[in-house]
């Protein structure tokens, strides 16, 4: 290039840098939020008529109703509602979709079709009312680009604490297994949303290489599954030394790791080995309950999935032994929610979102209630304590001046019927609105 020509050009970056207009420096907008009642999970009761003020992104304050209101402000009229947290939920697939049970699915999905899914997911989890979900594990890193998309203000959806796929033995839970040796089917489990890893040394490779790609949180799989083949839920699937690896490498970088576990056995390595949360923990047996409540080690238990595994999943083409694995199951993992409950282990709210339809995930406060959580107790799982399990307090999970304008609204009480929840009819997200049937003001639309 000439000199004159390069000159040029530096010339003209310059003064496309300083023709960049100044980025307006406007005071963050202001909204006064009347709420009839609200459940700011910080305690289990109800507060009545309350004024939330959200500045910008974030709560300002929490004050009595008869505070001031100067005139001319944004009000919002929840006066005939009950606000509440946004709620989270601690076990989603956004990329997984609930009508996809024929094994065959693997080998059609692409990475686009799981990106096209994520994205529709999101937006309907969103809705739903669940401002934040962790994600333990969308083919191949969708929720962490997920997360990025959703960060920068591209697509609409929760705030996501992103995993990378699940980690598995060779053989186990997120493997593809049931084949000859001789087939070759192109197709690597990160695919499917889970990577093979055995022995001290992969385990631990892969936990570095994962958060070298960006993930939030690691995701083991420590016993075999109810969905996958060839496997049974209640084996051990990594040695007590692996999944110490794991938790240490995953601590060391300070990230908190979830291991999927059913049966009793893993749930004790996995405690023992310092991991941060038991997935499912179905077959948890009094030992894994102490060693819990001991270890601090929360227990994210998916009881609301063994309605729609029995149900819908088999019209969908679930193989019968997946059908077989879930009847052993389901119903002793509703049981042993209720003892795990009372014997004081700590529990956060997880769905398995995925196997059921996204947007659903409220139908499991039902069935925490009906296992021995009062509403309350149930409202705060997926609140103040599930955003202690993502480590995510400073936040979300309650309502508090500091923390992010997450908050959701019902017309029903919620403390009376639970079920309400499934019928969320206001949302916000960081101060911007994406629901409002209930004063049916105007929402954020997505681009
Ligand atoms: N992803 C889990 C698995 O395949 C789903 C278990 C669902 N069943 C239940 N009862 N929670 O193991």
């Amino acid at each position: 290039m000439r000199i004159a020509t390069k000159l040029f050009f530096l010339l003209f970056s310059i003064t496309c840098v300083f023709a960049q207009p100044p980025k307006p420096q406007s005071a963050p907008k202001t909204i006064y939020i009347h709420a009839g009642h609200i459940f700011d999970a910080t305690s289990e009761s109800l507060r009545d008529n309350v004024v939330i003020v959200v500045e910008g992104d974030r709560i300002k304050s929490v004050a009595p109703a008869s505070t001031a209101i100067p005139a001319g402000s944004t009000v919002i009229d929840l006066s005939h509602a009950t606000v509440l947290p946004g709620l989270i939920d601690c076990h989603t697939h956004l990329a997984f979709r609930a009508d996809r049970y024929d094994p065959i699915n693997y080998f059609k999905e692409t990475p686009f079709t799981h990106g096209f899914t994520a994205v529709r997911n999101a937006h309907s989890t969103l809705l739903a009312g669940f401002t934040t979900v962790r994600d333990v594990g969308s083919p191949p890193f969708a929720a962490v680009d997920l997360r990025n998309a959703i960060n920068e203000g591209s697509i609409s959806g929760p705030r996501i604490v992103a995993s990378g796929p699940g980690i598995s033995i060779t053989g186990g839970h997120g493997d593809i297994n049931g084949f000859s040796p001789e087939t070759h089917v192109g197709l690597f489990p990160e695919h499917r949303g889970y990577q093979i890893a055995d022995g001290v040394d992969q385990v631990r490779e892969t936990i570095r290489a994962q958060i070298k790609y960006g993930v939030d949180v690691v995701k083991i799989l420590a016993t075999g599954g109810v969905l996958s083949q060839g496997d049974s839920p209640g084996a051990p699937q990594y040695t007590f030394e692996e999944l110490k690896t794991a938790a240490d490498e995953a601590h060391a970088a300070g990230r908190k790791i979830a291991a999927h576990a059913h049966g009793a056995e893993g749930i004790r390595r996995a405690i023992l080995a310092g991991i941060d949360s038991i997935e499912h923990a179905s077959l948890a047996n009094e030992e894994d309950m102490q060693l819990a409540k001991q270890h601090g080690t929360y227990f994210v238990m998916d009881i609301y999935n063994d309605d729609y595994i029995l149900g819908k999943a088999i019209e969908f083409g679930l193989p019968q032994e997946n059908v077989n694995k879930e009847k052993m199951v389901g119903r002793l993992q509703r049981e042993n929610f209720e003892k795990a409950f009372k014997a004081g282990v700590k529990m956060a709210f997880g769905t398995d979102a995925g196997v059921y339809p996204h947007g659903d995930n409220a139908k499991q406060f039902k069935y925490m209630v009906q296992f021995g959580m009062s509403p309350a107790q149930a409202i705060r799982a997926a609140t103040f304590n599930a955003a202690d399990l993502i480590g995510r307090s400073k936040d979300v999970g309650t309502i508090e001046a500091g923390k992010y304008a997450d908050l959701i609204a019902v017309s029903a009480d919620p403390l009376q019927d639970v079920r309400s929840l499934e019928n969320v009819g206001f949302v916000m997200k960081g101060g911007t609105i994406y629901k409002d049937k209930i004063t049916n003001g105007p929402v954020a639309t997505i681009e």
